[in-house]
């Protein structure tokens, strides 16, 4: 990594002397949050490098990707390991040694389940730099962070799109705190370097959600293409429009198994967009069933809360989670009074 290290300086030199004063001044709060997108940027740069070097373009073209899907995935790849170079550069501008990469484990089999598990990280990662900006005090690195987040958001549309989703299923992005988003990432790390600094971040205990993770959300038109794509052989009472591999949709229920035993009265919280919506929960051991609100839409994040905290995530009520589902969208509808 250090040999490749000096293309990063054009660029933290535009930043630093776009304000110095303030990447100098930089608050602790500040370089962890750096860390912490570091963290994140680490795990996404091994996941495509481990995804261009176990899959070919032959292997992308037999599972339905074209020459120029590949040929964007490279430039994902590139993207992350720039976003690499530039916060460790950035840390180390500001007197903090950058930690180094971790060993993963991704669990993905095949160049769908590798898409289908990249849109979804690509979700996280947005979610990510939304729900860290507030936490940022100096505005140079609000810009970066901000820079980035239209990057990985880029990223998400693309691989949304490859597996049958709306990309820009949710009017709003959606924020997450840093603790739900180390819980997401600490489920793919096997173990870090002894040398780098440990985040301040514990993660909570684990939820997962009981049912197909499947994505397909594309009302029509290419589906037939998105289902020879994605191996959904599948369909429903011989129609189209009935994939038996569809997105879960609001109202309907979805459940959940916690780590261990949900105690009585918890509430499952969904978090969409910028919507936050505790629904009680139906109890039965260590699982957990609510019907999912109506405004949730695209990736949603859920967790088991001890109470109602519609309207804000409040960490301290949180019992397990975030487990992550793909909410289909409602139907595109346009008001052509609004003007
Ligand atoms: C992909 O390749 C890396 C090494 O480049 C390996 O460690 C990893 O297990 C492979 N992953 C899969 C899912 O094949
Ligand atoms: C469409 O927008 C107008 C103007 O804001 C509003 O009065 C009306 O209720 C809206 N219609 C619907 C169906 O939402």
């Amino acid at each position: 990594m250090k040999s490749t290290f000096f293309s990063a300086v054009p660029l933290l030199a535009t930043i630093a002397s776009a304000a110095p004063v303030e990447v100098r001044q930089a608050t602790n709060i500040d370089t962890t949050v750096l860390q912490f997108a570091l963290t994140l940027e680490h795990l996404e740069n091994v996941f495509y490098k481990n995804a261009l070097t176990n899959f070919t373009q032959r292997d992308f073209e037999k599972a339905g990707y074209s020459k120029d899907y590949y040929n964007n995935l490279k430039y994902i790849a590139h993207d992350e390991e720039q976003h690499v170079l530039l916060l460790s550069g950035a840390l180390q501008n500001a007197g903090v040694t950058p930690n180094a990469a971790c060993a993963y484990s991704f669990p993905y089999t095949d160049v769908k389940s590798f898409i289908t598990l990249s849109s979804v990280l690509e979700g996280v990662g947005t979610s990510a730099y939304l729900g860290g900006a507030p936490l940022i005090t100096s505005k140079a690195y609000l810009t970066v962070a901000g820079s980035i987040l239209v990057t990985e958001a880029l990223h998400t549309s693309l691989q949304r799109l490859a597996v049958g989703e709306v990309p820009m299923a949710n009017p709003y992005g959606t924020p997450l705190d840093p603790t739900s988003v180390y819980t997401l990432a600490a489920s793919f790390i096997l173990n870090c370097p002894t040398s780098n600094t440990a985040l301040p971040f514990t993660p909570y205990p684990a939820l997962t959600y009981t049912g197909n993770a499947c994505t397909l959300e594309e009302p029509s038109g290419k589906i037939s293409d998105l289902i020879k794509r994605n191996g959904w052989g599948k369909w429903g009472n011989g129609h189209q429009g009935q994939n038996q591999c569809r997105a879960i949709s609001g109202g309907s229920t979805a459940s959940f198994t916690a780590a261990s035993a949900v105690p009585a009265g918890s509430y499952l919280t969904f978090v969409s967009g910028l919507s936050v919506t505790s629904v009680k929960g139906t109890i039965n051991g260590n699982t957990i069933s609510a019907p999912i609100p109506t405004v949730d839409e695209g990736q949603t994040y859920l967790f088991v809360s001890s109470k109602d905290v519609e309207g804000a995530l409040d960490g301290t009520s949180v019992l397990f989670g975030p487990s992550i589902i793909e909410v289909a969208p409602q139907p595109p509808t346009i008001n052509y009074s609004v003007q």
